[in-house]
């Protein structure tokens, strides 16, 4: 056979695509970033603000404040609401290891209690359960930008004088009976990683609360807690966000609602595609999901995973090892066990690739591949 006539590779797909993403929208990009560095005013300043107005009136929160990172942000919340050393916080031990980090930031303790099996959010129903006479609060985390059901989170935060603080740090966009995540808490934090669906070209984060008490108690932690120029009313910290960042996210913020739709359409195909294949995550009527991860459950993951990459498509795992069986949380002493639907969940998820620039081909191929796969 000669190499005319041997059969070429399909290129790779990506789990995402960052540069994609930047060809599409690259003079406004280009011009934002330049508009900065003429004003020579690199950190907070007009840029940050005006994206702390948009972003908050895109969530539907009174106020915004832009920080330096997402855990940044759960950190400055946490102490915002009060959160003090000693204190508890409930949560899920299936999120990114920012979560607790934030809640130890703080000072204080996290409790974790076992996700829903079908959400894989915080289970409320056993909220209850975990709370002691240190509990301060409830951070909530939607996982893979689906809502958690803050009806219930509320209900239990409001019934045992609990704080509820949403982590929507992978839900911009996302819809919990109408109103967008992160609105819905005393705090919402979220953040602007590059990979996520508002994504920085760096690191950013934002609070937005309607209690203007909070973003401004945020808004002096993040500047050493500055008054004025010289002043610095309480100690803080140096949790900035950089205007450049601000410039990036209000140009892609123009293109959010755009991208999510399409997040949406890729989802909708993936379950129709992979219907009686494999377990997909199934939408419930009050949410509309932001679809930063797209996750099949199969316990041949670990399999399916090698298959895929064999063929050119590139999966996550989000993720493989739960906040209480990580080392650099053995000193809480939880054991193997303590939570089964977040430790089975942790070894059945597979992220299938998601991103607005995908096309329906790429996402039928995707669609294919597991489909022979099984
Ligand atoms: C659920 C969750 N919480 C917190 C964070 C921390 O955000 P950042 O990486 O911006 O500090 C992330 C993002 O990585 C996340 O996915």
């Amino acid at each position: 056979m000669t190499n005319t006539l041997k059969k070429r590779r399909a290129p790779k797909i990506p789990l995402m695509d960052l540069d994609a993403q930047y060809r599409a929208i690259q003079p406004e990009i280009d011009e934002a970033i330049q508009r900065v560095i003429k004003s020579s005013g690199f950190i907070l300043g007009k840029e940050v603000e005006a994206f702390e107005h948009e972003f908050a009136a895109f969530v539907g929160s009174k106020h915004g404040v832009g920080v330096s990172s997402g855990t940044a942000a759960l950190h400055l919340a946490l102490l915002a609401c009060g959160v003090r050393p000693g204190d508890e916080v409930i949560t899920t031990p299936l999120t990114f290891i920012a979560t607790a980090e934030a809640v130890r930031h703080a000072g204080a303790l996290p409790v974790f209690v076992d996700v829903e099996q079908d959400s894989l959010c915080l289970d409320s129903s056993l909220i209850a359960s975990a709370i002691t006479p240190r509990t301060k609060g409830i951070l909530v985390v939607h996982l893979h930008g689906n809502p958690a059901a803050m009806d219930a989170m509320l209900e239990a935060g409001g019934r045992y004088g609990l704080t509820v603080i949403e982590d929507a740090a992978q839900a911009h966009g996302a819809e919990y009976r109408g109103r967008r995540a992160g609105s819905l808490g005393a705090a919402g934090c979220f953040s602007f990683f590059p990979g996520k669906n508002l994504g920085a070209y760096g690191d950013a984060g934002a609070v937005v609360s309607n209690d203007r008490a909070i973003t401004d108690t945020v808004g002096r932690l993040r500047d050493h807690g500055r008054r004025g120029k010289y002043e610095h009313e309480v100690e803080g910290f140096n949790h900035r966000m950089d205007a450049i960042q601000a410039a990036v996210l209000r140009v892609k913020l123009r293109h959010l609602e755009k991208w999510n739709r399409r997040r949406r359409e890729i989802a909708a195909r993936y379950r129709n595609g992979l219907r009686g294949v494999v377990a997909c995550p199934q939408e419930r009527r009050e949410t509309v999901p932001a679809y930063h991860v797209f996750a099949v459950r199969t316990p041949r993951r670990e399999e399916l995973r090698a298959y895929l990459a064999d063929q050119g498509v590139e999966t996550g795992i989000h993720y493989p090892i739960p906040l209480h069986l990580q080392p650099a949380l053995r000193f809480l002493k939880y054991e193997a066990g303590r939570f089964p639907a977040a430790e089975q969940a942790a070894q059945q998820l597979l992220s299938l690739p998601i991103h607005p620039d995908m096309t329906d081909e790429q996402v039928d191929r995707v669609i294919d591949r597991v489909r022979a796969f099984f």
